[in-house]
């Protein structure tokens, strides 16, 4: 589901959509390259007596797919609603490369595919409802549903109502619509976690092409350790509550991360230092 911003972001949506060149005039070539972040400063959440963040702070890089892993309750689910605006912080602040949400374009992915499409559209309608709401003409709304579709090859029949798909398929339409806007910023909170396994491989592959394709910011929380690390550039891993930052580990694995990246050494070592960790913080 698309989450959209202010004013300002409904113009440079709709300026991206429309094809029209973004004025890059303070980042030209001879500007030298930097990293532009997300930072989260002084967040803090509580519900009843319960903290779940006090003072919580950390940078994550854009551009990049970064994983949220860690203990159950921890406030992982808290944690990116909050930053994606979804949920109101008790304090702290959040800016993506010095913009606050409201001027940042985010996509939201939901574990409840059921829930999250409309069932009384068609798969289709439901691609196209974010650029409807955004006021997109029609002309543009086509051009845009069609590249996607091709950009990524999607072999479903879309004109059907979304009971009718399987979950794989229906999460596949929850991506798209998800990235039907162009987002900045994607949140995925456990994707796949209602979906059997072998669906669950066929959608990481998939997300992984998406991101690779797209470079988009993908921000995911996953309780599959295995999944965090192979869909990550990092993998930051949070402590029990009042949650911190455990640890940021970085990944770097060659894509895309199939069966020989996932089964060979790096990955297994990889694997070794996080469940550790996470051990570490669950006995703690
Ligand atoms: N709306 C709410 N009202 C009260 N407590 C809440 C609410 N949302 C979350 N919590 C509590 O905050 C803590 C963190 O919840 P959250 O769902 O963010 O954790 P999580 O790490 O995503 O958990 P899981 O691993 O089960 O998905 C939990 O103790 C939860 O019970
Ligand atoms: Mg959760």
């Amino acid at each position: 589901m698309s989450v959209r911003g202010g004013n300002v972001s409904l113009i440079r949506a709709v300026d991206r959509i429309s094809g029209i060149a973004p004025d890059t005039s303070l980042n030209s070539a001879a500007a030298p390259k930097r990293q532009a972040l997300m930072t989260i400063r002084g967040l803090r959440k509580t519900f009843d007596d319960a903290v779940v963040y006090d003072d919580f702070g950390v940078d994550l890089p854009l551009g990049q797919f970064v994983s949220v892993f860690g203990p159950n309750g921890c406030g992982k689910s808290t944690l990116i609603n909050m930053i994606s605006g979804l949920m109101p912080m008790d304090a702290g602040e959040v800016l993506y490369d010095g913009q606050r949400i409201s001027e940042t374009r985010i996509s939201y992915v939901f574990q409840n595919y059921r829930e999250a499409l409309f069932p009384w559209l068609r798969a289709i309608d439901n691609i196209y409802y974010p650029l409807k709401v955004m006021g997109v003409s029609r002309k543009e709304q086509r051009l845009r549903v069609e590249k996607l579709l091709t950009d990524f090859d999607v072999r479903i029949d879309l004109n059907v109502y979304p009971y009718t798909l399987s979950g794989g398929q229906q999460q596949t339409v929850s991506i798209l619509r998800a990235l039907v806007t162009e987002p900045e910023v994607l949140f995925l909170d456990e994707p796949f976690s209602a979906l059997d396994y072998e669906m669950t491989l066929f959608m990481r592959e998939q997300l992984q092409k998406i991101f690779m394709k797209t470079k988009t910011t993908m921000l995911l929380v996953s309780h599959d350790l295995e999944e965090a690390i192979q869909l990550a550039d990092k993998v930051v891993m949070l402590t029990r509550r009042p949650t911190k930052v455990a640890e940021i580990v970085d990944v770097n694995l060659p894509w895309p991360r199939n069966l020989d990246v996932t089964t060979g050494e790096d990955f297994m070592a990889l694997k070794r230092h996080c469940l550790d960790r996470f051990w570490q913080e669950v006995k703690r």
